[in-house]
């Protein structure tokens, strides 16, 4: 028998004990970003985990697995991740990691681009700056909830019209065109400006040393969730996810391995609990 699991709280522990708490096909959406070819210290998070797991610097494989076990059929996964570049020689790891996922059973959905602006030095002075990220869309099966996001402006909007095509035998044919408005589908590149008062304004979370913007979170579990859906973030990190998680009403459950991030993540979400209870106050008084 499974332990309970509660919802919206952070486990400070492995995500592979958080996930051997859960019971298979009960995670909707997986939004996350691992520690990067040891490209960060996390404390001693990393060394940790090579002692637990003897020789591995990151269990990927047992976690992968783990995640396709506990993502409902629809589910996605949204693995946000960079190579290093050693001896003049990346590592190749973010595509490994891709390819296994599908050989876990998961589809590769889409692959996305995370686009920073260069700013300050980025990388060696050998090759281009590095300015991108990828983030693997896997999902187990088709996913079930897409709510693409429409915020391109089309060059023109149209509106829809009739018209007439003249056919190979001389006959004409009606044919009626669709129109389209102001605003498409985004691209599948994002970007993002990064930094202090970019990726989020809250000061504390840059204790942390590798944090992914709150709209790239926010844009992914809007596009792949619905209120109310359990999102899973199992290397949270200073609690990005989770924050965004309660301003666009959907749980959300934690692992990360280290407690001084636990704390930086849940100073974050007390500060968005305060503010959301002042603004429905305000509003229960209008
Ligand atoms: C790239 S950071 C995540 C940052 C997060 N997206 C944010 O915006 O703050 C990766 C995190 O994974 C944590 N971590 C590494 N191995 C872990 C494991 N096995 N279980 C849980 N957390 C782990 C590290 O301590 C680190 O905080």
């Amino acid at each position: 028998m499974r332990k309970e699991l509660l919802k919206n709280k952070i486990y400070n522990e492995c995500c592979l004990t958080t996930m051997s708490k859960m019971q298979d096909e009960f995670i909707d959406l997986t939004v996350t970003s691992p520690p990067y070819d040891d490209l960060r210290t996390y404390n001693n998070s990393i060394i940790d985990i090579k002692s637990e797991f003897n020789g591995y610097s990151f269990p990927f494989e047992k976690i992968a697995n783990e995640l396709f076990r506990i993502t409902k059929q629809g589910g996605v996964l949204v693995w946000v991740v960079a190579d290093a570049t050693i001896g003049a020689n990346e590592t190749g790891n973010s595509f490994r990691q891709a390819l296994y996922f599908k050989e876990c059973g998961f589809n590769l959905f889409d692959t996305m681009i995370y686009a920073k602006p260069p700013r300050g030095a980025c990388g060696n002075n050998k090759t281009y700056w590095q300015t991108f990220e990828y983030m693997f869309v896997l999902s187990k099966g088709s996913p079930k909830k897409i709510n693409l996001i429409t915020d391109r402006e089309n060059k023109e909007s149209r509106k829809g019209d009739n018209g007439t095509k003249r056919l190979q035998n001389g006959e004409l044919l009606q044919v009626s065109r669709g129109g389209y408005g102001e605003y498409g589908r985004r691209t599948n590149i994002w970007e993002y400006n990064i930094g202090k008062g970019h990726s989020t304004s809250d000061s504390i979370a840059f204790e942390h040393p590798a944090i992914f913007p709150e709209k790239l979170a926010r844009d992914h579990i809007f596009s792949w969730s619905n209120p109310g859906d359990i999102v899973y973030d199992p290397m949270m990190g200073s609690g990005t996810v989770a924050k965004m998680c309660l301003l666009e009403d959907r749980n959300y459950i934690g692992s990360e391995i280290n407690k001084d991030y636990c704390k930086i993540a849940e100073a974050r979400l007390s500060t968005v609990r305060s503010t959301i209870k002042i603004l429905e106050d305000v509003r229960t008084a209008v």
